[in-house]
């Protein structure tokens, strides 16, 4: 490891080196208007002809939260020793946050951005800001930019929408959410370090958007799964934060399938397990003073704690249970209270909010062994069987009202809601699937929509193109493929909906579609948007409201 360490520490040199040496004898004019001055650094970017964008794929935004800092929030970034002859090099790939065995760095605290052709010397107006968080159930994923980049289709989808995309890397699985008494009471430690990584990501915006042409008060945060529960974690902070917090760090927040699993306090039990499984099972259970396992997590070795990570999550998949062990965690300082009592209280931070979710998405999270039996009763008894397992707390009464709004025979009372044809024929499957979709992903988005200021205009939609799966719908607007040609009409329709939301705080403000196709109904009509193979049109939100109410009425017995 050390030999490893060794070696990168020797690439590294070598960047610094190559980095000197281009610039002092490459430096063209265009370049130099590309090189950014922040107050700890000059930053060189790049343009990509063949995508007409400006960017810059890596800069620190945090100090590296390695040693003593492995498992606390994140401190400010240290200076780059750059000088404007010799600038960082932003254009190269960030290494993803420590995940899958072997793969990572810790430091990981990198920011990437791009936006249209841009300069220095530009004198435009200041560009509205997309701060996204990338997906992965808070246990991998990596923000790190290629070409094209990511979200490229709902910039290029139309020339009006001038926008510059922000991409932070964020601390995940143990690194980025290790939960417990232990780290909640040390000083050099802090619960939610993967989403306090995201907000400091957040005020490097409003620090320094500005010297790349973008505009501070004029953000949007969005994210699709995990990033989409991100977006809502960091609406739920500032809520919670209530009159204590400052200027805004965004104002618009929008979400597609957002992930928001149970959120149990830091030291619940159910937190606490967690803590203390993972010590016992890297080693560091041997000692017994009060924070001598912390201080033993703290010194391990990186890998180690990579695997004993995976490993926990692994478990957990299987006993098929809903989260991946590594999750948001309710706390004192940043996530104060659960989102359903920011929902029962109206507390409300955002000025407008778009939220969408797939028709069959649940279906991703559920055990197949749910698949229909020959005989019914049993299909009965296996569903009874998951339920219990996934929400452990229901009381009898509960299980009353769940079989009275996601009936065994769905087709009978679903009439007019999609999302009953996936078990019309009496499938335990589908009718888990959707059962989690609502409580997991459907109800956060929609009770997310519900928390604007002064009753601001908010939109739902759902997407419901088969297979309507988790994550189906990022084919519109996330990587560039042929749809792109050959389905104008649900490219502009479905991308033209979110750039216009990013561009003006409204997603009917910069339609591409023709007059005549749907435009997006207000959430106050309680009307939903729907995009559906043969394109858009709007569907009463009515039974999905009544749904949603019924497990905000439970909530105690769901950690929502
Ligand atoms: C910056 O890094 C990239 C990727 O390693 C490399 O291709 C490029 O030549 C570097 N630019 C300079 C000016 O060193
Ligand atoms: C690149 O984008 C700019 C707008 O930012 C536009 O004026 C220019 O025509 C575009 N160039 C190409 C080749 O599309
Ligand atoms: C970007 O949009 C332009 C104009 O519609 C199109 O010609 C071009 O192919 C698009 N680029 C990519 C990479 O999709
Ligand atoms: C914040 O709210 C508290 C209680 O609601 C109130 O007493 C206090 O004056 C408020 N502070 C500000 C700065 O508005
Ligand atoms: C530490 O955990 C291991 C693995 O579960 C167990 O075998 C061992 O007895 C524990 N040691 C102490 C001191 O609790
Ligand atoms: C806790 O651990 C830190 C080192 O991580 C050490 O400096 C401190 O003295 C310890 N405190 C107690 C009460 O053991
Ligand atoms: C299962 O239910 C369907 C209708 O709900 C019924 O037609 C069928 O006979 C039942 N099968 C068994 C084995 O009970
Ligand atoms: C909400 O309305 C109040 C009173 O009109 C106003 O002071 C406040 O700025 C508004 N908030 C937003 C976010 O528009
Ligand atoms: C929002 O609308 C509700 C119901 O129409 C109303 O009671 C409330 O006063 C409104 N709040 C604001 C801030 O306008
Ligand atoms: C954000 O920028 C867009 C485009 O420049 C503009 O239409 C909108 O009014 C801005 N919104 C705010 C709140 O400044």
């Amino acid at each position: 490891m050390a030999h490893l360490r060794h070696l990168v520490g020797l690439f590294r040199l070598l960047f610094v080196f190559l980095t000197v040496v281009t610039a002092q004898t490459d430096a063209s004019p265009k370049d130099t208007l590309l090189d950014i001055e922040l107050d700890y650094g000059t930053f060189r970017g790049a343009h990509a002809p063949a995508y007409n964008i400006t960017y810059w794929t890596t800069l620190p935004f945090a100090a590296p939260p390695v040693g003593e800092n492995r498992f606390r929030g994140p401190q400010p970034v240290l200076p780059v020793s750059t000088t404007s002859s010799a600038p960082y090099n932003c254009s190269r790939p960030f290494p993803m946050c420590p995940q899958r065995e072997d793969s990572g760095d810790e430091d990981c605290l990198y920011l990437g951005l791009y936006g249209r052709p841009w300069t220095k010397d530009e004198k435009k107006p200041l560009r509205p800001v997309v701060v996204v968080f990338f997906g992965g159930g808070f246990i991998r994923g990596s923000a790190a930019l290629g070409l094209p980049p990511s979200a490229y289709p709902t910039l290029n989808v139309s020339d009006t929408n001038d926008l510059l995309f922000v991409y932070p890397n964020y601390r995940t699985n143990v690194f980025g959410f290790l939960p417990g008494k232990e780290i909640g009471e040390d000083p050099y430690s802090d619960t939610n370090a993967g989403l306090l990584d995201q907000k400091a990501a957040l005020q490097w915006v409003q620090k320094h958007i500005h010297a790349f042409g973008g505009d501070p008060d004029n953000v949007s945060i969005w994210g699709q799964s995990a990033g989409g529960g991100s977006v809502v974690a960091q609406v739920v902070a500032a809520a919670s934060a209530g009159n204590t917090s400052s200027e805004p760090l965004f104002h618009r927040a929008m979400a597609n399938s957002p992930y928001w699993p149970k959120t149990y306090r830091y030291n619940a039990l159910e937190s606490q397990r967690i803590y203390d499984n993972f010590v016992q099972s890297v080693g560091c259970n041997k000692t017994s003073e009060a924070n001598s396992t912390l201080a033993c997590l703290k010194a391990l070795d990186v890998q180690t704690l990579r695997t004993a990570s995976l490993a926990m999550t692994a478990d957990r998949e299987a006993t098929a249970t809903s989260s991946y062990v590594w999750a948001p965690v309710l706390d004192d300082t940043f996530l104060r209270k659960p989102l359903s009592s920011l929902v029962r209280d109206k507390d409300a931070v955002v000025t407008s909010a778009f939220a969408t979710y797939n028709t069959h998405e649940g279906e991703n999270f559920v055990p197949t062994w749910l698949f229909p039996k020959k005989s019914n009763s049993s299909d009965e008894d296996e569903f009874h069987n998951w339920l219990a397992r996934y929400l452990p707390d229901l009381m009898a009464n509960d299980v009353v009202q769940v079989n009275k709004l996601y009936p065994a025979a769905g087709d009978v009372v679903g009439k007019g809601d999609e999302a009953y044809a996936a078990y019309s024929a009496n499938n335990p499957f589908g009718r888990a699937g959707l059962v989690y979709r609502d409580v997991t992903l459907t109800c956060p988005a929609y009770w997310m929509t519900g928390l604007t200021q002064n009753n601001s205009t908010t939109w739902i939609a759902e997407y419901s193109i088969a297979p309507a799966k988790h994550a189906s719908d990022t084919y519109w607007w996330n990587t560039v493929n042929k749809a792109q040609t050959t389905d104008p009409i649900h490219y502009h329709g479905y991308a033209g909906a979110i750039a216009s939301f990013f561009a003006t705080g409204d997603p009917n403000v910069h339609k591409l579609t023709a007059p005549s196709v749907d435009s997006l109904p207000d959430r106050s009509s309680e009307r939903e948007w729907t995009v559906t193979a043969d394109g858009f049109s709007t569907r009463s939100l009515a039974q999905l409201e009544k749904r949603c109410n019924f497990w905000l009425s439970i909530v105690p017995r769901l950690s929502a």
